[in-house]
């Protein structure tokens, strides 16, 4: 697939779990987003709520999904993991933020142009942050 970053493989994203990665978007600014893996899709979403878009819904550790749907870790309310629309709780009539991807022969790709793949993981997890102060000295 010519263009498109691959993000992770199917086989390794098992049913009811979700990859997070960071992207930059077109203003420039970076954004996470999660590929999810229910029984009848892989897709991929911005990663915050409809509800209050400070929170994530993966906050690092997987996105809560079950039998098809994230559940945000504050609220609790349920977005369908293929359309992204939440029809409870306090989220309800909204939709999450696509992220177009596409799986050819098991393997998930980037191929929306609105956003360039800059890592794996959260946007804190950037391994070119420096991680260390042992240069310091007292
Ligand atoms: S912040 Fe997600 S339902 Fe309230």
């Amino acid at each position: 697939m010519q263009n498109a970053t691959k993000l992770t493989t199917v086989a390794t994203l098992a049913e009811g779990e979700s990859f997070l990665f960071t992207v930059r978007e077109r203003d420039g600014s970076e954004e996470e987003a999660l590929v999810v893996h229910t029984a009848d899709c892989v897709a991929a979403w911005l990663n915050f709520c409809q509800h209050e878009t400070d929170q994530r819904l993966d906050r690092g550790t997987g996105a809560a999904i079950r039998d098809g749907e994230i559940i945000c870790p504050k609220h609790g309310s349920m977005f369908d993991g293929c359309s992204g629309y939440c029809d409870n709780g306090k989220a309800a009539d909204s939709t999450l933020v696509e992220v177009d991807v596409a799986v050819d022969d098991g393997t998930v790709y980037l191929t929306d142009d609105d956003y360039t793949f800059l890592h794996e993981g959260g946007i804190d997890d950037d391994d070119d942050m420096p991680s260390s102060s042992s240069h310091l000295s007292f």
